[in-house]
C-alpha cells in the first residue's frame, strides 16, 4: 500500500504541482476488509453499574474511622537541600555518554529495555492511584446524574443543546475507560464505584460544579504524577488525565468562561483533592479500604466570585455553602445573569469562548474568609473526620499557575477573616491568580513550589477552590 502511494501520489507530488490532481483523485477511498495484530496487554473490564442512590448517608455508624495509617516517624518532612550531583550533568548541548541504540541517548527511567509493569509500586502508589479511580468513579456518576436530572427545557434553557449533552454523554464514556485503566492497575481490593449526595442544583450550578470537580480531579492528579514510583502507570494516568484536563476546559466553555486563562495549570496535594473530594460520596461497597489522605476542615469563600452573573465579583454568600463553593444562581435578577447578555463582555452563554469586561477577581480584592473546626465526618459512610495539625490559620496560600504565593489573614476573629488577592505574575504579562484556582488556610508561610507543595500539608488549617477567572 505504501509502494502504490510513494510510486503514483507522493513521487507525482514531488515531481510537479501540476500532478496533484491526481494525487487527490488515488487518496479517495472505499471501505474494505481491515487488518489487526494481536494485542500485547489485554485489560480486563471492569462491570460497570448506574448509582441507584443520590443524597446524604444514612445508614448505620462506621466501624472504621479516620484515614489508613501505620506507623508515623515524624510529624512532617524535613526540609533539605538539594541531592548532591543534581547539579553535575553539563547541560550544555553536547553527548556526555555511549549511546545504548542509535538515536538514543544515554539515561531516562524506564528506557534500558525491560518489560514495562503496569502496576502500582509502592503505598504512595496505591494510595494515589486509588485516590484518582474514587475521582473517575464520581465523574462517571455525576456526568450520567445530570443528563438524567435536567429536562431538554432547564438544559436549553441554560443554553446547552443536544450535541452539548451528548459530549457530557461521551465525557461519561470517557470515565468508564479511565475506571477500568486504574482499577486493573490497583488490582482485586481497587475502589469500587460508590453512590453520592451532590448538592441541590440547576444545570447552570451542576456545569459550575463539573468545572470546579474536574479541576482538582485534574490538578489532584498533577500533584503526584511525577511523584510516582511505578513510571508505567504514570504513562498510563498520563494519557487520561489529558483527557480529564479538555473535560475541564470544556465546562469551563459550557460555564460562559475564558477556556484557559492561564499559562500552566498548577498541581496540588492528594488531601486537598481527597478533602474537595469525599464531602461528596455518600457511601463505599463494604470491604472498601479507608485511603491514608487527610480530611481538612471546609474553606468558605463568602464573596466567592459568580461566574453566572455579568459583575461576577461584587457577591456575597452567592455559593451553595458546599466543599467546592460552587456557584449559586439563586438570588440573580435576569438583568443581572451573563447568560442572556447579548453584548460582548457581558454574555457568558456557552461558547468556545468570551472576554468578560468585569473581572470576576482582581489584585486587591479583599476575600472573605469563614472556615470550621475540625472533628466532623465526612465522605463514605460518614467515616473520615476532618482534622489539621495546623495552629491558628494565620495566612491564605493561594495555589495558581506555578506559584504558591502567602497572603496574611487579617481580622481574624473566631473562625472568620479575610485576605487581599496578591498581585503576582508567573512570568511577565501573566498574571499568577487566575481561573479556577486554589486557596488553603495556613499557620506559617515557609515557600513551596511545584514539586514540593505538599511539604506544606501538616500547616494547612482548610482548603477550597477560588473562582479567580
Ligand atoms: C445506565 O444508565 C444509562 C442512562 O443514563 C443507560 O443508558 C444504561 O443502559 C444504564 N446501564 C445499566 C447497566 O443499567
Ligand atoms: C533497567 O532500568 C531500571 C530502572 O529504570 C533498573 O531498575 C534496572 O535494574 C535496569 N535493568 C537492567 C537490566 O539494567
Ligand atoms: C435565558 O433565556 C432562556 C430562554 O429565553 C430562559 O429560559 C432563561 O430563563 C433565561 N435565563 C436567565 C438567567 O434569565
Ligand atoms: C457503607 O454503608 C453501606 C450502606 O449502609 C454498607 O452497605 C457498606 O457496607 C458500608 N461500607 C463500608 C466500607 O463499611
Ligand atoms: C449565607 O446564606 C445562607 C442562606 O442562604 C445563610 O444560612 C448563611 O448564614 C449565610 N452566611 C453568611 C456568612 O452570611
Ligand atoms: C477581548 O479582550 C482582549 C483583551 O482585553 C481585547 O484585546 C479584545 O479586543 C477583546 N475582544 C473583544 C471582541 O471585545
Ligand atoms: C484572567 O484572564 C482573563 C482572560 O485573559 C482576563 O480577561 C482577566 O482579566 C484575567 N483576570 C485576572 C484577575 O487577571
Ligand atoms: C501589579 O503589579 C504590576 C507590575 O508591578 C503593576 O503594574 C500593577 O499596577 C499592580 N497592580 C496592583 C493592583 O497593584
Ligand atoms: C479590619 O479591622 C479594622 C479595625 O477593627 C477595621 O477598621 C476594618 O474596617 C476591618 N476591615 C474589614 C475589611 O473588615
Ligand atoms: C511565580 O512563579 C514563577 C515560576 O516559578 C517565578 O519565576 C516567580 O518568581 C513566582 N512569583 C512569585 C511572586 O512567587
Ligand atoms: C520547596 O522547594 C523550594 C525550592 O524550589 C525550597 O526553597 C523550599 O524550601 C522547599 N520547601 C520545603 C517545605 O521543603
Amino acid at each position: 500500500m505504501a509502494g502504490y502511494l510513494a510510486a503514483g501520489g507522493l513521487l507525482a507530488l514531488a515531481q510537479s504541482a501540476l500532478a496533484v490532481p491526481v494525487l487527490e483523485a488515488r487518496i479517495v477511498s472505499t471501505p474494505t476488509t481491515t487488518f489487526t495484530s494481536d494485542a500485547a496487554t489485554i485489560v480486563p473490564i471492569v462491570p460497570v453499574t448506574n448509582v441507584s442512590y443520590h443524597g446524604p448517608y444514612t445508614g448505620p455508624a462506621p466501624t472504621t474511622t479516620g484515614a489508613m495509617s501505620t506507623s508515623v516517624l515524624a510529624s512532617s518532612v524535613p526540609i533539605l537541600p538539594p541531592e548532591a550531583g543534581k547539579f553535575a550533568y553539563p547541560a550544555d548541548g553536547d553527548l556526555h555518554a555511549d549511546e545504548p541504540a542509535p538515536y538514543t541517548p544515554a539515561g531516562g527511567l524506564g528506557t534500558n529495555g525491560s518489560e514495562p509493569v503496569y502496576r502500582v509500586q509502592s503505598d504512595f502508589d496505591y494510595q494515589s492511584i486509588a485516590l484518582g479511580l474514587y475521582q473517575e468513579w464520581i465523574e462517571l456518576d455525576l456526568f450520567h446524574w445530570g443528563l438524567a436530572t435536567y429536562s431538554t427545557e432547564e438544559w436549553e434553557a441554560a443554553g446547552l443543546t443536544a450535541e452539548d449533552r451528548f459530549l457530557i454523554e461521551f465525557m461519561a464514556d470517557q470515565e468508564v475507560g479511565h475506571a477500568t485503566i486504574l482499577t486493573n492497575m490497583l488490582g482485586p481490593n481497587a475502589p469500587k464505584q460508590c453512590t453520592y449526595n451532590y448538592p441541590t442544583m440547576n444545570p447552570r450550578e451542576y456545569i459550575d460544579f463539573n468545572q470546579k470537580l474536574t479541576r482538582w480531579g485534574e490538578s489532584g492528579v498533577y500533584g503526584f504524577l511525577n511523584h510516582l514510583d511505578s513510571r508505567e502507570v504514570g504513562q498510563i494516568l498520563l494519557q487520561s488525565i489529558t483527557t480529564e484536563a479538555r473535560q475541564q476546559m470544556i465546562f469551563r466553555q459550557f460555564n460562559g468562561q475564558f477556556p484557559m486563562p492561564v499559562w500552566f495549570e498548577s498541581g496540588i496535594p492528594q488531601s486537598w483533592a481527597w478533602t474537595l473530594l469525599a464531602p461528596y460520596i455518600s457511601s463505599c461497597p463494604e470491604g472498601t479500604k479507608q485511603l491514608i489522605w487527610q480530611n481538612y476542615p471546609a474553606l468558605h469563600i463568602l464573596n466567592q466570585p459568580n461566574v453566572a452573573r455579568i459583575d461576577g465579583a461584587s457577591v456575597y454568600n452567592e455559593t451553595l455553602g458546599d466543599y467546592a463553593n460552587t456557584a449559586n444562581t439563586a438570588g440573580i435578577a435576569p438583568k443581572d445573569a451573563c447568560v442572556n447578555a447579548t453584548e460582548v463582555g457581558a454574555n457568558c452563554s456557552p461558547a468556545i469562548t468570551h472576554n468578560r469586561t468585569i473581572p470576576l477577581s482582581y489584585p486587591g480584592r479583599e476575600v472573605f474568609l469563614q472556615w470550621d473546626k475540625p472533628g466532623s465526618p465526612v465522605g463514605p459512610n460518614n467515616s473520615y473526620i476532618t482534622s489539621t495539625s495546623a495552629g491558628t490559620p494565620m495566612f491564605a496560600l493561594w495555589v495558581s499557575q506555578l506559584n504558591a504565593t502567602y497572603t496574611p489573614l487579617l481580622n481574624v476573629s473566631g473562625n472568620t477573616g479575610y485576605t487581599i488577592q496578591p498581585n503576582v505574575s508567573t512570568f511577565e504579562g501573566d498574571p499568577a491568580i487566575n481561573g479556577t484556582m486554589f486557596l488553603a488556610l495556613t499557620d506559617v508561610d515557609i515557600p513551596v513550589t511545584p514539586f514540593n507543595l505538599s511539604s506544606i500539608n501538616s500547616h494547612v488549617y482548610a482548603v477550597s477552590l477560588y473562582q479567580a477567572g
